[in-house]
Parts: C-alpha cells; sequence; structure tokens
C-alpha cells in the first residue's frame, strides 16, 4: 500500500534541546515547554529522572522539508512571467493528425538556447500575439505541456532518428548551432458557438499557424505535479486523452530515447492513449519503437472511441480499455512503486474514479479514500483541463 508521506522537520536550535530532529508530517503540531519525567533503572533501584524539554513558545514554526518521490531537486518554476518573458524561435512545426483526423493536432518545436530550463512533466505559457478585443490588452497567456524530454527534441543524447521530422532535418539547416528545444503538442480549436458561428480559439491557432523563423513569446517552467517519479524501478501508469500525451511523450523520450549517466529506467511504463479515430493517434511509430527497444518495459494501449467498441458494444474510452485490464491494474495500485499520472480531457477523471471504485469495492476499500491516500503519496497524479 501507498506509505504515508513522512519529512525532516529542523526545529530551531536549542542547546538543551532533547527532540529529535525528524518526524512526521502527519503531526505538526507546535511543541510546548514541557517537563517530561521518566522512571528508569539504576544499579537496582527505580529512580526518577527529569529531563526537560526547552522549545519554547516564542520559536518560529517548524519548517517541513519535504523529500519527494518525483524528480524534484533543483526544478525551475516561473523563471519568466508574463511582465519578462522569453522569446524564442519556431524551428519547426508539422501537423501530426491525418487530413481525415476530426480536427488538427501540431507538433512545434521552439529554440530556448538553454534558457528555459525545464523538466519533464513541466508546462510553458505562451502569449498570442495581438490584442484582446474584449478588453484592448494584450492576449493573456496560455498553458501548454512541454511534449519534449528536458534534452530537447534534437538533444545530444538521443538514441534514435526522429520519425516526425525530415530525413536530412538538422538544426544547423535552420542557422541554429546549438540550442536546447521545447516542444509542444497542439490542438487547433475550432468550434461552432450558439449562435451557429465558426470561432477560432486565439492560443492554439496563433500556434499552429506558425512558421519557422517566427518568434513566439513565452513565460514558465511551471507545474511540479506531472514530474516523472525518481525510481527507476517504478511502475508509471499513464493516462492520456488527446494532446494530453504531451507530458508522457516527454518521459517516454527519457526513458527509452535516451541515455543518462545518473537515470536508466527498469521498470515498467504502461500508456494508455485515448482519441477519436485512428487517423488521431499521436506519436504512435515513436512509441511503437521504444515497443520494440524495450519490449519487456513498455505497455502501450490505444482507446479509439469511433471506431472501437468493448464487448457490450460500448464506446471505447481510455477508462473501457483500462476495465479490460482490471485486475492486472489494481494489483498494480496495491504496490509502493506504482505511480499513476493522467493528463487530458477534465472528463476522463471521473470515467477512471468509475471504474476504480467497483474494483477497490471488492477488496472492501473505499476509492475514494484511497485514492486520496496514493495522492498524499504522489503516486496519484492529475493534470487535466
Ligand atoms: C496545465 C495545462 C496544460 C495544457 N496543455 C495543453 C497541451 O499540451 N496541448 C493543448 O492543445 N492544450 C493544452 N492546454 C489547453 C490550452 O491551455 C488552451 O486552453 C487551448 O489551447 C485553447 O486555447 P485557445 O486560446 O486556442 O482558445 P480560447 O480562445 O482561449 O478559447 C477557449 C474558450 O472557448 C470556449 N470553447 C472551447 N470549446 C468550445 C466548444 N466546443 N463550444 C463552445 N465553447 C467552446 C470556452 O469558453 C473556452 O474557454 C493545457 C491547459 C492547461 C491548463
Ligand atoms: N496538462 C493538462 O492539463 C493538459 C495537457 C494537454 C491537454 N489538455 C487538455 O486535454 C484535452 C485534450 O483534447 P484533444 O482535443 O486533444 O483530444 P481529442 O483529440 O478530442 O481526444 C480526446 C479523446 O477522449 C475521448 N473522451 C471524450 N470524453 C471522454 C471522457 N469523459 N472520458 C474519457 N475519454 C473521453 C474523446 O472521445 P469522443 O470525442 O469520441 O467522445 C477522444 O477519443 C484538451 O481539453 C486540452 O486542453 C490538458
Amino acid at each position: 500500500m501507498a506509505a504515508a508521506v513522512t519529512a525532516a522537520v529542523s526545529f530551531p536550535s536549542s542547546k538543551s534541546s532533547t527532540l529529535p530532529t525528524r518526524t512526521s508530517l502527519i503531526c505538526p503540531e507546535r511543541v510546548t515547554l514541557k517537563k517530561v519525567y521518566r522512571e528508569a533503572s539504576a544499579g537496582g533501584r527505580v529512580v526518577s529522572v527529569r529531563a526537560q524539554v526547552t522549545t519554547t513558545e516564542a520559536a518560529p514554526p517548524a519548517k517541513a522539508v519535504k523529500h519527494s518521490k518525483k524528480q524534484e531537486e533543483g526544478v525551475v518554476v516561473n523563471k519568466f512571467k508574463p511582465k519578462n518573458p522569453y522569446v524564442g524561435r519556431v524551428l519547426l512545426n508539422t501537423k501530426i493528425t491525418a487530413d481525415d483526423a476530426p480536427g488538427e493536432t501540431w507538433h512545434m518545436v521552439f529554440s530556448t538556447d538553454g534558457e528555459m530550463p525545464y523538466r519533464e512533466g513541466q508546462s510553458i505559457g505562451v502569449i498570442p500575439d495581438g490584442i484582446d478585443p474584449k478588453n484592448g490588452k494584450p492576449h493573456k497567456l496560455r498553458l501548454y505541456s512541454i511534449a519534449s524530454s528536458a534534452l530537447g527534441d534534437f538533444g545530444d543524447s538521443k538514441t534514435v532518428s526522429i520519425s516526425l521530422f525530415p530525413p536530412n532535418f538538422s538544426l544547423s539547416s535552420l542557422g541554429v548551432i546549438s540550442s536546447i528545444q521545447v516542444s509542444l503538442c497542439v490542438k487547433r480549436l475550432v468550434y461552432t458557438n450558439d449562435a451557429g458561428e465558426t470561432v477560432k480559439g486565439v492560443c492554439s491557432n496563433f500556434l499552429c499557424d506558425l512558421k519557422p523563423g517566427s518568434e513566439v513569446t513565452m513565460t514558465g517552467p511551471v507545474g511540479k505535479e506531472m514530474l516523472m517519479p525518481k525510481d527507476p524501478n517504478a511502475t508509471v501508469v499513464m493516462l492520456a486523452t488527446g494532446t494530453g500525451i504531451a507530458p508522457f511523450r516527454s518521459f517516454l523520450w527519457k526513458m527509452f530515447f535516451e541515455k543518462h549517466e545518473d537515470y536508466k529506467f527498469e521498470g515498467l511504463a504502461w500508456l494508455f492513449l485515448g482519441v477519436p479515430t485512428s487517423s488521431s493517434l499521436l506519436y504512435k511509430e515513436e512509441f511503437e519503437k521504444m515497443k520494440e527497444k524495450a519490449p519487456d518495459n513498455f505497455r502501450l494501449d490505444f482507446a479509439v472511441s469511433r471506431e472501437q467498441t468493448n464487448e457490450k458494444g460500448e464506446k471505447m474510452y481510455i477508462q473501457t480499455r483500462m476495465a479490460q485490464y482490471a485486475e492486472e491494474l489494481w494489483e498494480l495500485l496495491k504496490k509502493d512503486n506504482t505511480y499513476v499520472y493522467m493528463c487530458g480531457l477534465k472528463g476522463m477523471e471521473k470515467g477512471i474514479d468509475d471504474i476504480m471504485v467497483s474494483l477497490a469495492a471488492k477488496d472492501g476499500i473505499d476509492w475514494l479514500d484511497y485514492k486520496k491516500q496514493l495522492k498524499k503519496a504522489e503516486q496519484w497524479n492529475v493534470e487535466v483541463y
């Protein structure tokens, strides 16, 4: 079962303090002046020993140092804010859904010259060019999950060539000598409003229309919820709908396409990806290549909602696919080193909860309580929107 979160707590130094310096976050009460009498045995006689704990009321509250199970050390947050954004350049922008897919999704790579020090699982903000006609002010930023590993799509220690890009593609062909990049996976938002008019989302259309060489204004990086677990032997279950795949592409590149001195993934990565049609499957070839490279460490399951159904004829959503592995998933969830990550459409969270409720109930466990414990132990991580 998931362990409770424990943390080191430093107390203010006091010469006569006899308190231990580590305690648990579970009992964060302040310690007050106390005299502690304890009986002890000395030379066959029972004597009374007095110990004094002199932590004073005036001392500042103890500061908890949380030891995260995720790759959190040194993570940078909000280096660039809307008032001092970073301006990068588009290196590449390519549509990754087929022409007959319902909607367009684009993969884009921006140069950052190493100035945007992000980690797998973080997001960046994008401020689209132009003025918001509603208030006459510049547009506000929109967040996008980063789809590349911290080394970028063209990092040094890649062990594969990338099928997404043209065969002879190189950064130098774009006049870029050396640069760490950041990549995004963006769905072009187009919808019909109540008045029957076609409305285009401001930032997603701005991004999908960007041409190589154009400037793009960014903020961030932000977010710690979706950082990868430290444990290289962990089981990492990734649940994505549509562009919610972005952080998982980033995880999986680090796990399977790169060499790191301090990280070699030897656990199990299990990706569930839900999309509407097979023509909208994202990064399928990359994932299949990963499977070839590491068949024992990577499992891949697609849920193609408008083409597949389960045996009852129900639409194949991600939770419908997961239900086919219900017992196996539940067993994994009982382990201390299983980490679940969910990203994409908000609606998926309820759908997944619904299947978990019945699984947990078979063992007499209340799913919502159990999920709380998993969250506390950083084993249930959700970023849906
Ligand atoms: C942490 C985080 C990470 C994200 N990561 C990604 C990502 O990796 N890729 C990605 O593509 N997106 C991602 N998003 C979503 C992204 O931030 C934008 O919200 C999205 O691109 C739409 O922005 P826009 O400017 O194009 O649309 P806007 O101009 O902001 O319009 C959006 C608004 O249009 C309305 N609207 C939308 N759809 C409909 C509809 N069908 N009917 C009626 N009204 C509608 C709603 O009011 C909605 O708020 C992420 C969001 C968050 C919070
Ligand atoms: N970090 C984040 O928070 C983050 C990152 C990336 C993306 N996002 C968000 O994720 C969403 C992805 O949308 P998209 O347009 O890229 O996806 P998409 O291509 O439309 O694919 C979404 C898939 O999920 C299915 N689906 C719909 N309702 C569902 C439900 N209740 N439960 C499970 N599956 C469901 C859809 O099926 P049908 O269409 O056939 O019903 C479709 O197969 C966007 O809203 C985006 O803003 C969030």
